[in-house]
This record gives C-alpha cells, structure tokens and sequence, in this order.
C-alpha cells in the first residue's frame, strides 16, 4: 500500500511519501526545495520517530511515541545559497516541529544542528502531563560533507538528549545543490561505512576521480518468507547488498531487513519474493523448476530510488543461480555475487533459500554452494605437508650422504 500526500506551498515543491510495510507503518519524509530560478537547491528524504518521556500530575513517568507524522508543512525551509546557510523547518501533528540547520563553508557544508519541539498541553499525546508548554531538544553534531556530494545514511542514527529518543534512518539530503542537480555521488555516515583497511589503497590505485569503491558493513541478515494461505511456502534468509553502477559510479546499497516488507506468490512451477521499501519500490526473485527434479533463480526484477531522485529499473529472466534438488533448500555462506546486468549486481551473504516444498514452515536439508565447500583445502594442506616432508627428507639424506663422504676424505 502507497500514499502520496502533496502539499503544495508557494515556491516549494513538497511531497509526503507514506510507504506502509508490512505491518509497521513508517513515513519518509521528502522535501525537494527549488529557489527563484526553479532549480532544485535542496533535496532530502528521510525517516524519523521519537520518543519522549515525560512526568505526570501524579509523579510517574509516561511514554510518548510519535511515528507517524500527519499534516507535514515545511513552512520555513530556506536554501540560502548566498548566506551559506540552509535550513529544513517541518511542523507536523499537533504543534510538533523539527528544524535541522546547515551550514556551508566550501568546499564542505555541515549538518549543523537539529532542534525538536513539542507541545505537552496536547493531552492526547501526552496525557496527564504535568508541566503544560513547548519543549524544545536541541542537538548538535557537526557533520561535514564535502559540496557536491549527497549524504546518505541507511542505518538507524539514535540521539538521546533531555528525555527524548531521536531515531533517523534512510537518510539522503543534499543541502546546497549545485546547478539544480542534485548528486550521484554519496557520502555515507560512518555506519553505513566499513571499516574494511583496503579503501586508502584501492583510492590510490584507481587513477579515476569518479569511481568512488565505498566499501561497507556487512548487510544484517533478514529472514523473509511467502504464505499461500495458511501455510509458508517459500523461506530466505539473506544479507543483501546491492551495487548499482551508473556514470562508472558504484552505488553500494545495503538492505536492512527491518525496514524491508515482503510480499510473493508460490505456483507448482514457479515462486517469487518481492522486496520493498522506501529505497526499494520493488525487489523481485522469481524461481523456477526444472526438469522436474531441481528449482533454481530464473530471474530478478529490479526498481530502486537513487539518491538523486530517479527511479533505477533493470529485469533479467535468463539467471541460473541457487540451483538446488526440489525438496531441499540452498544455502551459501560465503559473499556471493548474483550478477544481474553489467549495471546491477546484488551481493549476498549468509543466503539460505527454499522456493519449494516447504514443510512445516521450516527449512529442508540444505545443498551447500562451492564456495562454502573447503574440503578442497584439506587435500591440498595434505599435499602440500607431504611435499615439505619428502624435501626435508631429501635435504637430510643429501646432507648426511656429504658428511659421511667427508668423513671418508679425513680418513
Ligand atoms: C523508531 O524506528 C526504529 C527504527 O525503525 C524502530 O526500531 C523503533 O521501534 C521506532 N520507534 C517508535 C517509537 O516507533
Ligand atoms: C504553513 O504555511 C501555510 C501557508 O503558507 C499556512 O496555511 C499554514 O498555517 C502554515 N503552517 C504552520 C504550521 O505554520
Ligand atoms: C490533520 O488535519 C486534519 C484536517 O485538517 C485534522 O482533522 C486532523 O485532526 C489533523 N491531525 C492532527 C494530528 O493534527
Ligand atoms: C538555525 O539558524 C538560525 C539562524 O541562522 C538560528 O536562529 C537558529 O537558532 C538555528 N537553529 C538551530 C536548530 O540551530
Ligand atoms: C483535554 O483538554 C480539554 C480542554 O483543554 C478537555 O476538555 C479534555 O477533557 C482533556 N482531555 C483529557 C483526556 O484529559
Ligand atoms: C497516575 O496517572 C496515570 C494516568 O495519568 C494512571 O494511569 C496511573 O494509574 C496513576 N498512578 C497512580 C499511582 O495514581
Ligand atoms: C556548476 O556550473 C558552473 C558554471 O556553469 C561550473 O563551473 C561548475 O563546475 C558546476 N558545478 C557542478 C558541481 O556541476
Ligand atoms: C488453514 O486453512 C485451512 C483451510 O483454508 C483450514 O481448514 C485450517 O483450519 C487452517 N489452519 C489454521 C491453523 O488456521
Ligand atoms: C560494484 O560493482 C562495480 C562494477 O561492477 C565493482 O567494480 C565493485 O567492486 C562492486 N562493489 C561491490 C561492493 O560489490
Ligand atoms: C534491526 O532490529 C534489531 C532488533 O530489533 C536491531 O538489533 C538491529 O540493530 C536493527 N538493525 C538496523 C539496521 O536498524
Ligand atoms: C525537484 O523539483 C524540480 C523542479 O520541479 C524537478 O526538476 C526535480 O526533478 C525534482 N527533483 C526530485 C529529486 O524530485
Ligand atoms: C515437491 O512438491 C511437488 C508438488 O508440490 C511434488 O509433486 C514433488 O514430489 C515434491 N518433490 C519433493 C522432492 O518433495
């Protein structure tokens, strides 16, 4: 289930982007700002929720969560080119508003500083509150990016301050766009980064200022399954990333299951998973059987929102991947790379998949991929003590046979 809401104000281009996954419901927010010209000077889209702890008349503390966000304005977003200062202003629900500053000071800009305010005296959010009023929680972490690039962060960022949680997730903001078009090139937060060695060395190797390898963490491993009717009929398990390869950039995209839905169908001859979520609009592996005896993945569908705003879109039917006897499932530890088109791969890890004859709900007796096999090693360290041992062998009998010769001489 989709909903747009548009709320059209003067001069700002604004769109409220609710995406209802699975059960849990989450919002992104999405602000696209153009100035007097029309061009785009400010992109962002986010996600965000909050929880607020306050005290009531009778001394007790109470929760408030606030997830969804009704009745956004932007009222007061400013991109001020000339200032060097931009600011997005959201007010949402009933007398919630969040502000979040940057600054520019070339050739970076800076996330400056967030404030968040909300009003106790709304006693249907906050029942029983004991002092009435607006409260405001500032936060300030300066972040530095360099100009032209688009900061992204797909991990949860979680800031505590005063008795209030902040959660911010799929975060991809672009605070001073250069020439109206809003970037390619990411900056990822260090939680979305690896902390993989290798980087400064690839960085010095590769000549070509546009490729930039962004090596990252691990994607955490979801557990997704279809139903037809009462009964599942199709498991996975997996870590996905996916790296998509536009203009000789490379996007590296890390799915987090938690805020990833799952749909999908199951026929005798054929099965399909769909993915999606606010970066993803649709994630399809399709599986087949064949030759009656053994199912495999046939085909992947793709359609992904860049960073930028566009909508990346690839299909390709004539895979041959996760081969597998029906009535067992597939499973492959190791880093495997699902090569989809010369543009879009997707990585994946810890995989474990089972599109057929599923029963009880649970996994079959797994064929393990090649590379998780290492048997292959055990020969080869066998072999390769063996050769060591015959050298030694040899070098001692040399050795001796020329002492003892030399003994013969003194003789
Ligand atoms: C806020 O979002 C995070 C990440 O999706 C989630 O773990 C948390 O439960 C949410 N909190 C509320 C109050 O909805
Ligand atoms: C935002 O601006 C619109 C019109 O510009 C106005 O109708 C609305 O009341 C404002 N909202 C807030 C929260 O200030
Ligand atoms: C949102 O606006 C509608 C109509 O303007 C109003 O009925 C509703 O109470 C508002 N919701 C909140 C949370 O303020
Ligand atoms: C944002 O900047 C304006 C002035 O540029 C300042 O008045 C305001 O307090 C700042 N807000 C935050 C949250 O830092
Ligand atoms: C909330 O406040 C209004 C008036 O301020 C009052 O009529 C109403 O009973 C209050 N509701 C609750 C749940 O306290
Ligand atoms: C305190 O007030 C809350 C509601 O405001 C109520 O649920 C709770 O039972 C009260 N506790 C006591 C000890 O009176
Ligand atoms: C923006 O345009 C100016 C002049 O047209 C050019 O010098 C500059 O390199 C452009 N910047 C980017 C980031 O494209
Ligand atoms: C599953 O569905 C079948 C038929 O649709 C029904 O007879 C059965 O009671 C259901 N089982 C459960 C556990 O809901
Ligand atoms: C992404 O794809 C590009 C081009 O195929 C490749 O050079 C790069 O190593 C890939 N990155 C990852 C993390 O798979
Ligand atoms: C997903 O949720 C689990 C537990 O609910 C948590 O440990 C994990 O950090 C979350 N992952 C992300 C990327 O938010
Ligand atoms: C933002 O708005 C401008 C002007 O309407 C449009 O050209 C651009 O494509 C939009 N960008 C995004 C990312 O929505
Ligand atoms: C798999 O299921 C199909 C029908 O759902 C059945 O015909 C076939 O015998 C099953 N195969 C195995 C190996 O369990």
């Amino acid at each position: 289930m989709l909903c747009f809401r548009f709320c059209p104000v003067p001069r700002l281009e604004l769109v409220l982007l609710c995406l209802v996954l699975g059960a849990a419901r989450s919002c992104a927010l999405e602000l696209n700002l153009t100035n007097s010209e029309k061009a785009t000077c400010l992109y962002a889209k986010w996600q965000m929720n909050f929880t607020i702890h306050y005290e009531t008349t009778n001394k007790t503390y109470k929760t408030a969560t606030i997830s969804d966000h009704d009745n956004v304005t932007y009222n007061g977003s400013i991109c001020d080119d000339d200032h060097n200062v931009s600011k997005i202003a959201v007010q949402f629900g009933s007398g919630f508003s969040w502000i979040v500053n940057f600054t520019k000071q070339e050739p970076n800009y800076f996330i400056d500083s967030i404030s968040f305010s909300y009003n106790t005296e709304d006693n249907i959010t906050f029942p029983g509150a004991k002092d009435k009023g607006i409260v405001t929680v500032h936060y300030s972490e300066k972040v530095s990016i360099p100009l032209n690039d688009i900061f992204r962060c797909s991990s949860l960022l979680t800031y505590e301050e005063n008795h209030v949680v902040q959660h911010y997730w799929d975060v991809l903001v672009q605070a001073f766009v250069q020439n109206g078009t809003v970037s390619r090139k990411e900056f990822l937060c260090t939680k979305d980064k690896g902390s993989t060695t290798v980087a400064p060395i690839i960085h010095t190797t590769v000549p070509s200022p546009t490729t930039t390898p962004t090596p990252k963490e691990k994607p955490q491993v979801g557990n997704y399954s279809v139903s037809n009717g009462n009964t599942t009929c199709l498991l996975a398990t997996m870590g996905l990333q996916l790296n998509i390869t536009q203009d000789k950039i490379a996007s590296v995209i890390n799915i987090n299951p938690n805020s990833t839905g799952f749909t999908g169908s199951c026929q005798p001859q054929t099965a399909q998973l769909r993915l999606n979520s606010s970066i993803i609009k649709y994630l399809d592996f399709v599986f087949a059987v064949k030759n009656e005896n053994r199912f495999y993945l046939k085909e992947v569908n793709a359609s992904i929102y860049l960073a930028n705003g566009s909508v990346f879109s690839i299909a390709n039917n004539n895979l041959s991947y996760w081969d597998a006897p029906l009535g067992s499932s597939y499973m492959c530890n190791k880093e495997q790379t699902l090569s989809v088109s010369g543009t879009f791969q997707i990585n994946t890890f810890n995989l474990k998949v089972q599109p057929f004859n599923v029963t009880e709900g649970k996994y079959s007796t797994a064929q393990e991929c090649s590379l998780d096999d290492d048997t292959i090693l055990i020969p080869i360290i066998v072999g390769a003590g063996l050769s060591g041992l015959i050298i030694v062998i040899v070098i001692a009998y040399l050795i001796g046979r020329r002492k003892s010769y030399a003994g013969y001489q003194t003789l």
